[in-house]
């Protein structure tokens, strides 16, 4: 049965772009896929009073399933509600990388309060039309839509892209115009994963372009996917541990610190995530081997996310403290 986010007591996210804007940080968007993760993520920004978008993939999607996850989300609310003593910070669920009008529908009937579709991998005039079917859809239930525009290197969902290929400035005011979208998600040099520079390269984003957008739609809420920064400090917890992480580098904090007092209103952070959980996953197996209850790793692995999605809010996104304004 079809069900309003509104029901849930989840918010879309355009309130948290203008606040967002106005207040020179950027609105966390973390993804999860369990209990755990999405124990952690409602701990961390409930107890820094930071807004949050809670972000599903299509995998997440297909490893949780459907209508679990909508009583995950409802029950977030609740225990939002109960560590702020009765007050919630707002907390949307947004589908990360809607492939299709399809499931971005599917999404909006189960509760989402906004969506992606990434039509990056189409042809333009294919991208404004996917996107605008979305957004026309959307609207009249009041959900927000995130389009994309440029190609991010790495892999994107199952479309992989050898290099990345840069939002142009010179179409965004077009794509706005023939979509209608809520946020614009641009390619600006970061990427999806945890192996996102060669080493031996400096690991730079092109903030150039991210301003020559912004000149191009002042005021419009822009977001950066793949920004993680693949802390060296966990990945050097998992290869003492086991792990086999070769060269993997990410973001520059302060690089994302800039980014988020512009018009970046939201960041998207997994990589990080999935890194601190293995990291301490990895620790407790190596430090007590005849371990087997899995609430003895998973607790650990949900305390370091919840630490690093609290650092993340208070010192790069800077969104702690935001969450009543
Ligand atoms: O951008 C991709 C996100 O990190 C989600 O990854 O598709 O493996 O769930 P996933
Ligand atoms: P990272 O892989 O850098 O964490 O990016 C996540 C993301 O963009 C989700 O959409
Ligand atoms: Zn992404």
């Amino acid at each position: 049965m079809a069900v309003c986010y509104k029901d849930l007591g989840l918010v879309n996210t355009r309130e948290m772009f203008k606040k967002a804007m106005a207040g020179h940080y950027a609105v966390p968007a973390f993804n999860f896929n369990n209990m755990e993760q999405l124990q952690a993520i409602i701990q961390a920004c409930a107890e820094t009073e930071s807004p949050v978008i809670l972000q599903v993939s299509k995998g997440a999607r297909q490893y949780a399933n459907q209508t679990l996850l909508r009583y995950l989300a409802q029950g977030a609310v609740e225990y939002a509600r109960e560590i702020g003593g009765g007050k919630v910070i707002p907390i949307a669920l947004h589908l990360d990388h809607g492939d299709t009008f399809e499931t971005c529908k599917s999404c909006i009937e189960y509760g989402f309060s906004s969506v992606m579709i990434d039509g990056s991998s189409k042809s333009f005039e294919d991208n404004i039309a996917e996107t605008k079917r979305v957004v026309e859809y959307a609207h009249p239930f009041d959900v927000t839509v995130e389009g994309e525009l440029g190609v991010l290197a790495g892999i994107e969902d199952e479309v992989s892209a050898e290099a990345h290929t840069y939002t142009r400035p010179e179409e965004v005011e077009t794509f706005l115009a023939g979509t209608n979208v809520d946020s614009l998600a641009i390619s600006i040099g970061t990427s999806h994963g945890a192996f996102k520079f060669k080493p031996g390269t400096t690991p730079k984003i092109r903030l150039d372009i991210l301003h020559e957008i912004e000149k191009k739609i002042p005021g419009f809420p822009i977001v950066l996917h793949g920004a993680s920064s693949v802390p060296q400090d966990l990945v050097k917890i998992i290869n003492e541990n086991g792990g086999k992480l070769k060269d993997a580098i990410g973001i520059g904090e302060d690089q994302l610190r800039e980014a988020a007092k512009s018009a970046v209103c939201k960041i998207n952070i997994d990589s990080d995530g999935r890194l601190a959980m293995t990291a301490a996953v990895r620790k407790v197996f190596t430090e007590k081997p005849a371990e087997f209850d899995p609430r003895k790793y998973l607790g650990p692995a949900r305390d370091a996310l919840k630490e690093l999605y609290k650092h993340k809010v208070i010192n790069v996104l800077g969104s702690a403290g935001h969450a009543f304004d």
